[in-house]
Formats: structure tokens, sequence, C-alpha cells
């Protein structure tokens, strides 16, 4: 039913209650965890980016979190308004305009609209539907992107560039890695991927989920969401299922540690689980942009990391086995790390 319009498409039937495949088992519910309200993850003021007490919050955030918001960042209000206009616009197609972009029909892999993560895999589905741009160009952006959000997207990622090369800057110097060569720009930085999410208004809520709890294959993800909030994030108090909500703040982005990042970094930057719940009374949106090494980088802890004497605790990976791992089992935790 409703190809080419996803779980937006059923939400829109006025469905009166969530159907089957969508619903998770008990265990990936929201209602088993424990929810923190006491604490939150920090927000890190930009303003002044090159100060060394900035660089110490991004660090120790780095470190204890995984996960940080930034405010007074380089990225323009207007790009920002106008990256989430574009999403709303884009998944405000008709069917046949979006379903152009589908597996089915995509003229390419690198533009992919899609609903769930990885429908094939999954015993249950996520509630979400998605536009994801893997980039290679301006020319095959003008090409292939749709023409909706095209200009937006590559805006939002232009202007983000700037902020995600501070962060690394910072993050590579809390490891003694007095430069960022070119080898480390493309471990680093070597290709990006923006996504597109929409999280539908759902029928029933608490028996399903956004997206199942993840943590990114990213070195890092810059994530901008709307006002409606529902993302969590895995609490840092060893063992026990404790997850924080991340406030939405106008203007900020929601920065997070990859796995790629907590293995050249040797376990010292946490890549953290997160998910989002579904609502059942706001369509939600959020622009992750993923930085990522290259596909053929092969990544293993820094030499740098290393040269104290520390064992590597993570075996080298051609990185687009990694992602290939990642993409082909359903939502599941940290487990994409033990690969
Ligand atoms: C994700 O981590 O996959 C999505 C995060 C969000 O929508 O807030
Ligand atoms: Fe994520």
């Amino acid at each position: 039913i409703n190809q080419g319009n996803g779980v937006k498409g059923l939400s829109e039937m006025g469905l009166k209650a969530l159907p089957k495949p969508y619903i998770q088992p008990l265990e990936e519910r929201m209602c088993m965890t424990k929810i923190i309200t006491q604490e939150s993850i920090p927000i890190i003021d930009m303003s002044n980016w090159e100060h060394p007490k900035v660089s110490k919050a991004v660090c120790d955030a780095a470190e204890k979190w995984g996960f940080f918001q930034i405010v007074n960042h380089d990225v323009p209000i207007e790009v920002l308004e106008s990256v989430k206009d574009a999403t709303h616009c884009f998944f405000g197609l008709p069917a046949d305009q979006k379903i152009k972009y589908s597996k089915e029909h995509s003229a390419s892999n690198n533009v992919r609209f899609g609903t769930s993560f990885s429908p094939m895999a999954e015993k249950s589905l996520e509630w979400k539907d998605y536009l994801s741009l893997f980039f290679v160009s301006e020319e095959e952006a003008s090409a292939l992107w749709p023409p909706v959000c095209r200009e937006q997207v590559l805006e939002y990622m232009r202007r983000s560039e700037v902020v995600i090369k501070q962060l690394l800057q910072m993050l590579m110097n809390g490891l003694d890695v007095k430069q960022i060569d070119e080898t480390k720009k493309s471990l680093l930085m070597g290709s990006v991927r923006t996504n597109l999410n929409y999280y539908p208004i759902c029928p029933n809520p608490e028996l399903t989920v956004g997206v199942g709890r993840h943590s990114d294959v990213s070195t890092l993800t810059i994530l901008l969401q709307d006002e409606i909030g529902g993302l969590y994030v895995r609490g840092n108090q060893g063992e026990s299922d404790s997850w924080l909500h991340v406030p939405p703040i106008e203007g900020s982005l929601v920065i997070n540690v990859g796995d790629a990042l907590q293995i050249l970094s040797n376990g010292r930057y946490r890549s953290v689980e997160h998910r989002v719940i579904a609502n059942g009374t706001k369509n939600r949106i959020s622009v992750p942009i993923f930085v990522n090494p290259k596909p053929t980088d092969i990544i293993g802890p820094l030499p740098e990391v290393l040269q104290s004497g520390a064992k590597p605790i993570y075996k080298q990976v051609l990185y687009s086995d990694y992602v290939k791992y990642f993409f082909s089992k359903a939502h599941d935790g940290k487990k994409t790390i033990e690969f």
C-alpha cells in the first residue's frame, strides 16, 4: 500500500491502530527504560571556538557522553530554517514525485528515498521515512538530487563544513594529532552523507519507534532537529538502561561521535547509542549530516593514540565493509563495532 508515500502515506490514511509490522518487541519500547531528567548532555558555546576552554569542553564531552549540542556556531540560522522548510517540501511532494528516488527507480545509489532502516533485515519496522543523499560532487547533486531541496541541502553542507573542521581540529588536538594532513583528512571527513528524516504522526507511538537503538557509523554526525523533540541518548552510568532526552534548542546543532571516530581514537571518544520515539500528535523532521571516512579507507586506531604503548582495541577494517555490515542488519545497539 501507498508505495512511494512511505509511512507518511500510512499516517495520512488516518489509521486507528498501528499496523502489525511496526509493532516493536516489548524490550525495544521506551516504557521499559529509565529516563534521566536530572542531567543532560553538554551545551557548548562555539563563539570563541579557538579558546582552549572550548576545545577542552568538546573533547571532554566526546569522551564522557559522545554527544553534545553546539550554540553560536558558524551556520547561520536562516540556513537551518531553509533546510528544515525544504525537508517539509520534499516529503510533501505527491507520491509519484518521491517514488522516483526509491531503490527501484532512483537513477543512482547515491540518492535514496526509503522507509524504516533496513526493511529486508528487520523483524519490526521503524516509523520513519527518509531521503538519503550521498555527496559526490556539486555536478552530480545538480543532476540527481530533488530540485525542491537540492540548493538548501548543499548550502547547509557548505556552511557546516566550517564547523566540522573546527570540531575535528579540537578533537585531534585532544589526541595529540598535531596536523590534519591529507591522509587524516580522508579518514576523518573523506565522504559526507546528508539524510532528511520524516517521522509522521503515529496512531500508537508507544508500540513502535521512530529509530531503534543504534550508534552511528560516521566519524562525527551533525544533527539539525526541529522543535518537537524525541531523540534520546544512552546515559553514561555504566551498564544501566537509562536514557536522556536531547531537548531542542533553537539554532543549535547536536553533535555526536560515530563508530569510526571511536575506532580511530582507540576508544577515547565514544560512539553512544541513541534512539528516536514516535509521536502521536506531531510530524517531526531531522537532518543529520554524517561525516565519514572515504569508503576505500582502511580504518583502525591512529598511530598517535598508540604512541604511549597502548594496545589497539580495534582491528583494521575497510570502511565500506564496515558500512555494508551496518546496513545488513536491523538497528541493534552497538553491535556493529564488534564486527
Ligand atoms: C538518527 O540518529 O538516526 C536520527 C536522529 C534524529 O532524528 O533525531
Ligand atoms: Fe543516529
